[in-house]
C-alpha cells in the first residue's frame, strides 16, 4: 500500500473511533459467553473488529472486498498481537463459504445499508446459531418493515439505539473535515472525494444522517 493510502486510512480510522461508544452502548444487549465464534462483515479497517475482540475475546473472521483496509487491519492485528484471534478474509460475503449456523454473533457495521436489508439479513440467517446475536447498524430508514422482517424471520428484538445526525457530526463528520483540511497532501483531498462530498451533503440535509442499530436474536 502506498504512503498516502497508508495516511487516507489512519485518517478514517481515528474519526471512526469517535462513534464507537454508540456500538458499545448497542452491544450492552449481547451476552459474553466463552469461546465465541464472531463474524464481522465489511470489516473496513477494523475498529468495530478490534474492540470486539477486546471485549468479547472470542474468534473472529473479519470479512472485506476492500484489500487496502485489511491490509491496514492486518498491521493493527499484528501491532496488538491478535493474530490467535482474528483472522481477515478478502471476500464478498456472498461467496463465503462457511459451516451453516456456525456463529455466535455476527456484526454488520453499516453493511445492510450497502447490499440491501433483506439479503444481507437472508443470507446472515442462513450462518447465525439459533440463540445467536446479529447486530445491524443501518441508515434510518424503512424501520417498521424492518422490524417486521425481523421478526417474520423466526429472530426477537433484543434492543435497538437510534443515533440522529448530530451525532454524526459531533462524533465522525467534524473531526474528518479538520483533518482533511488540516493535510497539505495534495492527493489527500482525492482520495477523500466521496467522503467530502458526503459532508457537503450532510450540510444540506443533515437528516438523511440518521442511523440505528438492531440487536436481534434468532430464536
Ligand atoms: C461503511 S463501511 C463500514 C466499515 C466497518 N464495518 C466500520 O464500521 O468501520 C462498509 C464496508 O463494507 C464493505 N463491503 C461492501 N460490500 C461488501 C461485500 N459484498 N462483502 C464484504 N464487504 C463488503 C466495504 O468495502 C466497506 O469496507
Amino acid at each position: 500500500m502506498s504512503e498516502i493510502t497508508t495516511v487516507y486510512y489512519q485518517i478514517k480510522d481515528n474519526c471512526r473511533k469517535g462513534l464507537l461508544k454508540y456500538m458499545e452502548r448497542a452491544f450492552a444487549y449481547v451476552p459474553k459467553t466463552e469461546k465465541m465464534k464472531i463474524l464481522d462483515i465489511g470489516c473496513g479497517t477494523g475498529v468495530p473488529t478490534i474492540w470486539l475482540s477486546e471485549n468479547y475475546g472470542g474468534i473472529i473472521t473479519a470479512i472485506d472486498t476492500d484489500g487496502n483496509a485489511l491490509e491496514y487491519l492486518h498491521a493493527k492485528i499484528i501491532d496488538k498481537k491478535l493474530e490467535n484471534q482474528i483472522t481477515t478474509c478478502n471476500i464478498s460475503f456472498f461467496d463465503l463459504k462457511t459451516e451453516p449456523h456456525s456463529f455466535d454473533i455476527i456484526l454488520a457495521e453499516g453493511f445492510l445499508n450497502i447490499v440491501g436489508f433483506k439479503e444481507g439479513f437472508v443470507g446472515v440467517m442462513a450462518l447465525l446459531k439459533e440463540g445467536g446475536y446479529f447486530v445491524i447498524h443501518d441508515e434510518y430508514k424503512d424501520h417498521e418493515m424492518k422490524c417486521d422482517f425481523i421478526r417474520d424471520n423466526d429472530c426477537a428484538l433484543a434492543g435497538t439505539l437510534f443515533l440522529d445526525e448530530s451525532v454524526w457530526w459531533n462524533d465522525y463528520y467534524r473531526q474528518l473535515k479538520t483533518e482533511i483540511g488540516s493535510n497539505n497532501a495534495k492527493q489527500i483531498k482525492e482520495l477523500f472525494k466521496a467522503e467530502l462530498n458526503e459532508i457537503a451533503f450532510y450540510r444540506k440535509d443533515p437528516s438523511q444522517f440518521r442511523s440505528i442499530y438492531y440487536v436481534v436474536r434468532k430464536q
